[in-house]
């Protein structure tokens, strides 16, 4: 009798995979890909404490796993005094599992080592047997096996390939795997059966795990994970004409910690043009106090500005109906604010709708400090007022130079912001109507920027963006800290999700 590898699978699932697979995917999933080493536009890591957390999940997950296990049917024969036996084990399946320990370390420069000790599994089955002689006998019954003090330790290294995706490989010194006692107990039956099964059954389990386990592992690591890491996604798209990549930028780092640097731009969908932005330098940082730290740079803000500035995705056209049906404002140019503010409108085109098209005229910057982080929107305000034949008529142009401050927290697992107005500079580029004065214009856009504008930034700050999650875990106890360029995000994992949530997050395609 043999146990061979589909002795150990459920289906074409097989369970080694299942947990090699559910070990690293918690510690990589985070980690994308890259090309030349450049520097990092958003940095990932996870602590010693991340990854024991990590290595408890996919404990608990592989203990569910095995325990649905069952196990094909094994036969053989054997001749012995009393004649030519041909027997079989049927109904296999695991009654327990334990697995006490499990941790998940670094090797340096290296990979992650996962490692198990004093794991033990029991199976419950039947076994049958006929003895064809001159009087033929069969009889059965039912056998327990436990096997105990097992353990197990893998190591995986874990590189990056040229598109950024990480790789993933283990030889066979990687893989360490021991079984202590296999212990049977036969259940009905003669007594000379307990010789043959006992020893059949021991040896068989023994064996077979002794030989294939570290096969079975291997395979699962350089086949099957392998193929998986191959096509992670690196590039999710943010809006229709822009993608954030998140390849990584060089081989994950493993010290203690896993350390994970990624490209964290955004570019034009198929036009990967780098944005003309320094990238700061994230400093070294040993601070263990939660499971994971990310990094965001302003850069990868920037090159969102960028991009989205290049596709012309701050281009907004108001128009009356876009106006919230209950404002007091109003686009009419006989509507008291506008005669207030620029009478000269008023007077050469009375009683006609406007229409303000909005753009930005330099891509809008971020820039993150330790005092605070702030936001310049430079943009233009061009003017029309349409005929009632719905021609428009343009009638001057505004550029307003903007400056927000911002202050960044988390709403579950979203970054969320609450953004204050600091100043406005407003000036006419141009007027088809003549010079008029701005100073009480200036009021009115300072006022429509603190009553429409920050409340609507605000809104959407208040739903915030999905952070990258790492599997299916919520994020508990955040701490956010500005430094030079970067948001610092330090967070613990909470095995329950806090939100159902799209599985298209940044990070897992
Ligand atoms: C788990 O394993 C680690 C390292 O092998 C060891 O230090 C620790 O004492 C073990 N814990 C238990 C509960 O066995
Ligand atoms: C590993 O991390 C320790 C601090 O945690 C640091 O002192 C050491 O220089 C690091 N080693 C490498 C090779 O990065
Ligand atoms: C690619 O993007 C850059 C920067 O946005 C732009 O200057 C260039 O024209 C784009 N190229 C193409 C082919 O669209
Ligand atoms: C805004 O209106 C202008 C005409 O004034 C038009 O050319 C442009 O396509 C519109 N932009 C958007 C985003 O609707
Ligand atoms: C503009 O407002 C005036 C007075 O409030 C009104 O009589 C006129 O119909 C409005 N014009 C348009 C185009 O809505
Ligand atoms: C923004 O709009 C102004 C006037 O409406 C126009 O002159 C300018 O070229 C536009 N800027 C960009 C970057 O599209
Ligand atoms: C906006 O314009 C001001 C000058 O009016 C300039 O100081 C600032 O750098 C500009 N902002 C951006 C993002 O280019
Ligand atoms: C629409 O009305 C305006 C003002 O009355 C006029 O100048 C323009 O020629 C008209 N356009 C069309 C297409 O009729
Ligand atoms: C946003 O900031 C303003 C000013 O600092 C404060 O009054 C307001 O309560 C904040 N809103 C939220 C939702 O934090
Ligand atoms: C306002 O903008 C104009 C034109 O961009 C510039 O010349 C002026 O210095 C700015 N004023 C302030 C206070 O930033
Ligand atoms: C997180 O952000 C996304 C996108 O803005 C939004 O759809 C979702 O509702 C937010 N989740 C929470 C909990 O605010």
């Amino acid at each position: 009798m043999t146990l061979d590898y589909k002795t150990f699978s459920k289906g074409n699932q097989p369970m080694m995979r299942t947990m090699i697979f559910r070990f690293l995917l918690y510690s990589v999933s985070v980690v994308f890909a890259a090309e030349a080493v450049v520097k990092p536009g958003f940095l990932v890591k996870i602590t010693p404490k991340g990854l024991q957390f990590l290595g408890d999940q996919g404990r608990s997950e592989l203990i569910k796993e095995i325990t649905k296990l069952t196990i094909p049917d094994q036969s053989g024969s054997e001749n012995i005094h009393v004649g030519h036996v041909q027997y079989s084990f049927t109904n296999m399946h695991v009654t327990e599992f334990s697995f006490p320990n499990a941790t998940i370390s670094t090797k340096n420069n290296v990979g992650v080592t996962v490692a198990g000790t004093g794991l033990q599994i029991s199976i419950h089955g039947g076994w049958k047997y006929s003895i064809h002689s001159i009087v033929p006998v069969k009889d059965h019954g039912s056998f327990e096996a436990t096997i105990s003090s097992i353990s197990l330790s893998v190591t995986i290294e874990i590189g990056v390939d040229k598109s950024g995706r990480p790789t993933v490989h283990s030889s066979p010194s990687d893989c360490k795997f021991h079984t202590g006692d296999v212990k049977v107990d036969l259940h009905g039956g003669a007594s000379w059966l307990y010789n043959l099964f006992d020893h059949t059954i021991e040896h068989a389990i023994r064996d077979s795990l002794n030989d294939k386990v570290c096969n079975i592992v291997l395979k699962e690591v350089n086949t099957d994970l392998a193929k998986e890491v191959a096509t992670l996604k690196v590039l999710a798209p943010i809006t229709a004409n822009a993608e954030i990549d998140y390849s990584l930028v060089s081989a994950p780092e493993f010290n203690q910690s896993l350390t994970a640097a990624m490209k964290g731009e955004v570019y034009e969908i198929g036009n990967h043009t780098e944005a003309p932005y320094h990238i700061p330098t994230i400093p070294e940082d040993v601070e263990k106090s939660r499971m994971v730290f990310m990094w965001v740079t302003d850069f990868l803000a920037n090159s969102a500005g960028y991009v989205l500035h290049n596709t012309n995705f701050f281009h907004y056209n108001v128009t009356q109906d876009k106006i919230p049906p209950g404002s007091k404002f109003s686009l009419n140019t006989s509507d008291f604010a506008v005669k207030f503010l620029i009478p000269e409108l008023s007077e050469r085109y009375p009683n006609m709708l406007m229409q303000l098209n909005l753009n930005t005229t330099v891509p809008p910057r971020l820039i993150i400090l330790p005092e605070g982080v702030t936001a310049l929107i430079n943009g233009s305000i061009a003017a029309y007022v349409i005929h009632p034949n719905t021609t428009l008529t343009y009638v001057f142009t505004l550029a307003s130079d903007l400056k927000l401050s911002a202050l960044f927290g988390f709403s579950q697992t979203n970054l969320t912001w609450n953004s204050t107005f600091l100043s406005e500079n407003v000036t006419l580029t141009s007027s088809a109507i003549g010079p008029f004065n701005l100073d009480i214009l200036r009021m009115g856009l300072q006022l429509a920027c603190k009553t429409y504008l920050i409340p609507m930034l605000n809104e959407m700050g208040a739903d915030g963006i999905p952070l990258p999650t790492i599997g299916s875990y919520g994020f508990q106890n955040p701490t956010i800290i500005q430094g030079k360029g970067f948001l610092k995000i330090g967070l613990d994992l909470s095995s329950k999700p806090q939100a159902q949530r799209p599985s298209s997050n940044f990070f897992r395609g």
